[in-house]
């Protein structure tokens, strides 16, 4: 498979052929998610809570979402890569947002970096795209500001609520974004502010009338115990938490009976040597 680049993406999104996008938080993750075709990769700042055990994702630090993104680079050998900017990394100013995400390029080795937020954002994006790192916007619902957005709420579900969904949409594509994450807000909504851009909506709770689609890969495929929260938006394709369950409380089971090891788990020793050692 040829390398994904900003190209492919641009063609893909000409063709209207949907562009597919998911999270990896690590070798493994990244490395199966890549092996499946994925045309992007990002590492979200969802690995807060799915990979570190974090309450939300204003916990996370740059130093380490790099260590996270060096893992899943090192992986990924076709997919476009994506590193998201924690909280408190990009929004003091755009100089700060640069610096930030220049590191993402240099020590994370991701080919593009995400920041949340509209219109506010338009310099800091602009400053990044400025020095040749492309921008992922998103916009609608941003976790990063779920204390002041009063939880995670749908967003844009008022006529000036969807108003300012678009207004930050077109804002963040005239500061040179070359894509743009939609999450959680009306799937009609989604499809017509999609339609007034020119370039692809990535949507998360967005419907199907977006440019593409992405989900955090641990909520995707059931890797969580059973009765978490998961947003509707959600569909399980697999159910790797039981199956991983399975096969850990199977070899335990087998060690407590020492059916396991069983003899073809084990090395042989020469019978003469065997005899001279035990002697
Ligand atoms: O952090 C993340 O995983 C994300 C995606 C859900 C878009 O931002
Ligand atoms: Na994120």
């Amino acid at each position: 498979r040829k390398k994904v680049t900003l190209g492919t993406l641009r063609s893909l999104y000409k063709k209207g052929e949907p562009i597919t996008m998911i999270t990896a938080h690590d070798f493994p993750s990244a490395h199966v998610a890549d092996h499946a075709g994925m045309d992007m990769i990002l590492v979200g700042d969802s690995l807060a809570m799915v990979a570190l055990g974090m309450e939300d994702t204003s916990e996370v630090i740059v130093e380490e979402m790099l260590l996270h993104c060096r893992s899943v680079a090192r992986a990924t050998k076709a997919a476009f890569t994506v590193g998201d900017l924690p909280m408190g990394s990009y929004e003091i100013a755009p100089q700060q947002a640069l610096e930030t995400a220049i590191r993402f390029i240099k020590e994370g080795r991701v080919q593009g970096v995400k920041l949340e937020g509209g219109k506010e954002m338009a310099p800091t994006i602009e400053k990044i795209t400025t020095a040749g790192i492309p921008v992922l916007g998103h916009v609608g619902l941003t976790p990063q500001r779920q204390n002041a957005l009063g939880g995670f709420r749908v967003q844009g579900k008022t006529s000036s609520g969807a108003m300012k969904v678009l207004e930050d949409a077109l804002a963040v594509q005239e500061a040179g974004c070359f894509a743009i994450v939609l999450e959680a807000v009306p799937a009609e909504v989604a499809s017509i502010v999609t339609k007034k851009l020119s370039i692809p909506t990535i949507g998360i709770g967005a419907g199907n009338g977006c440019s593409g689609q992405v989900l955090v890969q641990v909520d995707m495929m059931g890797n969580f115990p059973p009765g978490r929260f998961l947003p509707k938006f959600v569909k399980k394709y697999g159910d790797v938490w039981s199956e991983s369950l399975r096969a850990i409380e199977t070899y335990r089971d087998e060690v407590k009976t020492r059916e396991y090891p069983a003899p073809e788990h084990t090395y042989p020793i020469p019978k003469e040597e065997l005899e001279l050692f035990a002697e």
